[in-house]
């Protein structure tokens, strides 16, 4: 199946898992519910979601068994984005042509629900874990990707070294803070999805080189649709890099459109000793070509 005629089938799963796993408890605060599912339903391209159900399926494995995992994701990513909006990090106060959670529900509502959807992730993640086979990647191994992913020297030490720097900030440096704050969450994804599928743990470097190329093109794409895009396009400020060093700055813009060309070559790459990969490159193209 193609992956556009494919798509609505998956995002819908999504879509109705992440309702189910945000239904409020029977004590909860209405107001948490509120600004839970705002963060969570607000438009977003659920792309983290879509490759974790992609990677599962490449592998083989069954879409149902892994969109708890694919959830788990999304509402890490959900959280981040809460995060990263606040005034103590960029500062934005716009997200998804909408007014960012601080600013609709105050910056404790904001940073409550960004727990919560924390909590809310590590639950999906262990239950839908725990209904796998448990032989290869007990349900422990799920778990622990994704708290991997979110640590100090994943998401966290991304965002850390994002808004701390260092003083000459160079390829490298900038390559460590995309791959982190990014990258960290596009690998666990493909990760989860082919562990799910139950891939062996070679095929897994395999999806973690597709990822990380993936998610490194994608966090460059942001920042020079950052420069170029319009908020109207984005949902989002534009100009919120400016006064930062990113590839943008550092190279230009050809370089840094064929920068990204060449690394989604590179996740196209990897993928070769993988036995279904079309979904995976179909994917790919859809990122070669986002405008948002
Ligand atoms: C935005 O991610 C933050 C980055 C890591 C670049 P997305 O572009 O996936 O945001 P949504 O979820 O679609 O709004
Ligand atoms: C955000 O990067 C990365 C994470 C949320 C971890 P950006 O700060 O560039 O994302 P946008 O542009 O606000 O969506
Ligand atoms: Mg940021
Ligand atoms: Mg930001
Ligand atoms: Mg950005």
């Amino acid at each position: 199946m193609e992956l556009k005629a494919l798509r609505p089938e998956l995002l819908a799963a999504v879509e109705e898992r992440l309702l189910a796993l945000s239904s409020p408890e029977p004590d909860e605060p209405p107001p948490l519910t509120e600004a839970v599912r705002r963060a969570l339903f607000n438009g977003g391209k659920r792309v983290r979601p879509l490759l974790a159900l992609l990677a599962a399926r490449a592998f083989g494995g069954r879409t149902e068994g892994c969109v708890d995992l694919a959830c788990a994701v999304e509402m890490v990513h959900a959280s981040s984005l809460i995060l990263d909006d606040l005034p103590c990090m960029d500062d934005s106060p716009l997200r998804r042509g909408k007014p960012a959670l601080h600013m609709a529900f105050g910056e404790d509502v904001a940073l409550l629900a960004a727990y919560a959807l924390l909590g809310g992730a590590f639950r999906a993640a262990a239950r839908g874990a725990a209904r796998l086979p448990q032989e290869r990647y007990p349900a422990e191994a799920y778990v622990d990707e994704l708290a991997g992913a979110i640590g100090t020297a994943g998401l966290v030490g991304g965002q850390y070294l994002d808004l701390h720097p260092p003083t000459a900030v160079d390829f490298a440096a900038l390559e460590y803070i995309h791959s982190h704050k990014t990258g960290a969450l596009f690998i666990a994804a493909a990760r989860l999805g082919a562990m799910a599928a139950q891939a062996r743990p070679a095929e897994l470097e395999t999806v973690t080189g597709f990822a990380k190329n993936l998610g490194l093109a994608f966090q460059i794409q942001d920042d020079l649709l950052d420069a170029r895009s319009t908020p109207e396009a984005l949902g989002k400020p534009v100009g919120q890099d400016r006064g930062k060093t990113t590839f943008l700055t550092l190279s230009g813009e050809t370089a840094c459109r064929s920068a990204v060309d060449a690394l989604l070559g590179a996740a196209l790459a990897h993928l070769r000793p993988v036995g279904d990969p079309s979904l995976l490159e179909a994917f790919v193209e859809y990122v070669r070509t986002r405008t948002a």
